[in-house]
């Protein structure tokens, strides 16, 4: 059974986090990059942010966001792109400069594709690469979308949606044939370039593929596997990985 109270303590910790990693920065004059994903599961956290700023005076000014991915063939207002996600549970309540958040686009040609995707990354990395990065994870024990097969090396690039992916996704499109089978993620290896991750992952049904990246062998397989090669993950976890 999924613990309200456990997720909002959870969101309300890394939120917390956040806010110190943001004014440290402020009072040294630099700047915070944050790695951000969509799904439901940060939702409580990107609340809790939303109220640091309205009732604790925390600003955002000195904050660059990059999101992990975005399907392909989605304008930036369709209701089920991450672009529009993002605006609607963060960017609009908060100051952040428009100018300083990135969400990889859905709509670029594919003969610019390519360095469209080097650009990503050599912009994350010529801000000083990513301080923070929230994750979620799939059923399959993807991250972002890297599906299973995605390499540890892997960069951002277009991939191709896993079949789990998308029934999970089914719903939100209106059936299974509507969801979009491309999008352009982080890879694994710009993911695991950050400094400090954050896995959230809560309720039953993510409790197998969390087990396994946490205690199973590391694996292409289980994408989520390789942040065992990272060494400051925390995971916000609703369920205990020790029991069946
Ligand atoms: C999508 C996103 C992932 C996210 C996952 C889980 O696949 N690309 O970044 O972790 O959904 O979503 P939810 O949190 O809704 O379970």
């Amino acid at each position: 059974m999924i613990s309200q109270d456990t997720i909002d303590n959870h969101a309300k910790l890394i939120a917390f986090q956040i806010y110190d990693a943001i004014e440290q920065k402020k009072q040294n004059n630099e700047h915070l990059v944050l790695g951000l994903a969509t799904g439901s599961t940060p939702i409580p956290l990107y609340q809790e942010l939303i109220r640091l700023h309205q009732e604790a005076n925390l600003s955002f000014e000195n904050v660059y966001t990059f999101n992990l991915d975005e399907y392909c063939g989605l304008s930036e207002n369709h209701s089920e792109s991450y672009h529009y996600f993002m605006h609607h549970h963060l960017f609009d309540h908060i100051d952040i400069p428009k100018e300083n958040i990135f969400i990889p686009g859905g709509e670029v040609e594919p003969i610019f594709l390519k360095d469209y995707c080097v650009g990503y990354e050599k912009h994350m990395q010529e801000l000083g690469g990513l301080d923070i990065q929230i994750l979620g994870i799939g059923r399959n024990g993807h991250i972002g979308f890297n599906e299973p097969g995605s390499s540890v090396a892997s960069i951002t690039r277009k991939v191709e949606l896993h079949h789990v992916t998308k029934r999970d996704a089914a719903s939100a499109f209106g059936g299974f044939d509507f969801v979009p089978t491309h999008a352009i993620t982080m890879g694994m290896k710009t993911i695991l370039s950050a400094k400090q991750i954050y896995l959230m992952a809560f309720g039953e049904n993510k409790k197998q593929a969390t087990k396994q990246a946490i205690l199973g062998d590391i694996t292409d397989e289980l994408p989520a596997s390789f942040l065992q090669h990272h060494d400051n993950v925390s995971y916000c976890l609703d369920f205990d990985i020790y029991t069946k």
